[in-house]
């Protein structure tokens, strides 16, 4: 990578899910506190950023993604001067800070909602919203037939007889990105923040701001057996055109600033092509390859979203980002310790298919840790993933706190069982989550076992999860063939995925049932476990200085 290109192309940047994290002010909730005093340790992970999911005034009823106030920060995690204090000192630690950024949709106690509301049918304030009249004769149906991504319809109709828009939980009303109000006000938030220091943004549903002016009906669902090619389909709400326009502006805010301030989008597209159009130059910098997180533990699946997505962004000028796991989708370690390869499919309500190997997930989840950090451009990190946390399917429904839950009719879980505190040291709950000799319990109860997974019992031994991302955060920080850049497909036995990087390194990833042998090589650099006789067995990875 040239020494000139910014920061982002190559970043790996760690997810902080803030409730999470760490409690500084045991209360069994993570707050700014809990993050400052875990600063070291990110360092010594050897992390480039953190993104921290919302820290905004809420009610949360979606934990922050309900945001009532956007420049101030919830009383929950701490305070506006804590926030600069975090970003401050994170700088010190060469770590960079990026916030969620939630424009799809405010709180239901947002000041604008709360207006509106009192506004009443037909005012100006209704417009900053999408309020509409129901159909059928007295109204009582939804304008359209649009569902909530967490269940039921996307419309709740008032005690005045209008229906307004949420595509997630009735407390998260949708804005009208068609208002130059709401144009206005985003731009100002982003200069609020960026005036304080933040290096940029994760941007929330950002293929959803654009709605089609008339709300149409949505068009047929695709079979999701059907395993054809899939074809762009223009929807209602999802990844419009017009989206476009409003991120071409973003970018110009962001280069107000010195130093690369960027934008990563949370954008859902049907295609690395139509990812793509997120990044275009004057566009976003970069965007999470979702397609990478949902292949299963399959050669030809992940060589194909390998080659699609370095294609699709390469050819507009992009850096890749590879995710595996985030705070909505089962961890991976679960996901792939199961038999089954059919992909996993997000927005689908989570149903764990057969028994879980955690054995064998986590064997796999070592080498598609390799395989991650070994590609070209920028990874992301899932708090507790570096720990090989698997996802805690047996949270008793009383504990339960996702709307996915409610709103599903208790029918899907939702996503709490990969929001569980994560676990710092001591043999017992918090682990270290909350300071020692708390009174309130962790917001979601950890389980018992989770000691032998913690910070402190991972430190120092080798063979941990922990060790394996430290070493492996560590030589790519230093190997100047990874990062930004490409990379060459080595010839390999079927099943298993071997390429090099520029100079002097390669990556070897073994899918199949057999050992396979290893190509020549100077030394191994990190392996995900034992290379005997020169073979790599299993569902193993090795890095190699060739
Ligand atoms: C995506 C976020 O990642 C998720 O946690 C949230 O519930 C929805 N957007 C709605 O904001």
């Amino acid at each position: 990578m040239s020494n000139t290109a910014p920061w982002w192309r190559s970043a790996v940047i760690y997810q902080v899910y803030i409730r999470s994290f760490a409690d500084g002010n045991d209360d069994g909730v993570g707050d700014i506190a809990g993050i400052r005093s875990r600063l070291p340790y990110l360092k010594s992970l050897g992390v480039d950023a953190i993104w921290i999911n919302p820290w905004y005034k809420s009610p949360m009823a979606d934990h922050g993604y309900d945001v009532a106030d956007y420049r101030a920060i919830d009383p929950l995690f701490g305070t506006l001067a804590e926030a600069e204090q975090l970003i401050e000192e994170a700088h010190r630690h060469g770590i960079r800070v990026i916030p969620d950024i939630v424009p799809n949709h405010t709180s239901d106690q947002h000041a604008w909602f709360q207006a509106a509301l009192a506004a009443g049918t037909g005012t100006p304030e209704r417009d900053r919203y999408i309020f509409r009249p129901g159909r059928g004769p007295d109204g009582t149906e939804p304008p359209n037939d649009w569902l909530s991504v967490f269940g039921g319809p996307a419309w709740t109709r008032l005690p005045d007889g209008e229906w307004y828009l949420h595509l997630f939980a009735p407390e998260q009303p949708d804005l009208n990105w068609q208002h130059p109000e709401v144009r206005a006000e985003f731009e100002s938030v982003l200069r609020f923040w960026f005036s304080r220091g933040v290096d940029g943004f994760r941007i929330d549903v950002a293929h959803g701001l654009v709605k089609h002016p008339e709300l149409p009906d949505l068009p047929p669902r695709r079979d999701p057996e059907d395993e054809g090619p899939r074809q762009h389909v223009e929807h209602p709400h999802w990844d419009r055109d017009e989206v476009h326009d409003i991120f071409r502006a973003w970018r110009k805010v962001a280069d107000e600033f010195p130093g690369d301030r960027t934008f990563v989008a949370e954008a859902w597209a049907d295609s690395p092509e139509r990812l793509a159009a997120y990044v275009r130059q004057d566009g976003l910098h970069t965007a999470f390859n979702f397609d990478f997180l949902m292949a299963s533990w399959d050669p030809k699946d992940l060589r194909a979203v390998i080659d699609d997505s370095l294609a699709m962004l390469g050819a507009v000028g992009a850096p890749a980002t590879w995710v595996l796991s985030n705070h909505d989708v089962v961890r991976h370690p679960s996901r792939y310790g199961r038999k089954t390869t059919k992909r996993w499919v997000a927005n689908e309500p989570y149903r764990p298919e057969g028994p879980l190997d955690l054995e064998l997930g986590t064997r796999r989840a070592r080498s598609a840790a390799l395989l991650m950090l070994a590609l070209p451009g920028g990874a992301y990190i899932y708090q507790g993933e570096e720990l090989g946390l698997p996802e805690v399917e047996d949270l008793p429904e009383t504990a339960l706190q996702d709307p996915i839950w409610e709103r599903s009719g208790h029918t899907d879980r939702g996503r709490d069982g990969c929001r569980v505190p994560i676990p710092w040291s001591g043999p017992a709950a918090p682990f270290g989550f909350s300071p020692d000799g708390t009174s309130a319990a962790p917001w979601l109860p950890q389980p018992a076992d989770w000691g032998e997974r913690s910070v402190e019992a991972q430190t120092g031994d080798e063979t941990s999860m922990l060790e394996l991302y430290r070493s492996a955060l560590h030589l790519r920080r230093e190997h100047p063939a990874l990062g930004d850049g490409s990379l060459t497909w080595l010839d390999a036995p079927t099943g298993v995925l071997a390429f090099s990087r520029g100079q002097g390194f390669a990556c070897v990833v073994n899918l199949s049932a057999e050992p396979c042998p290893l190509p020549d090589h100077t030394s191994v650099l990190l392996s995900s476990g034992p290379v005997e006789g020169g073979l790599l067995a299993p569902d193993h990875a090795v890095w190699l200085a060739v």
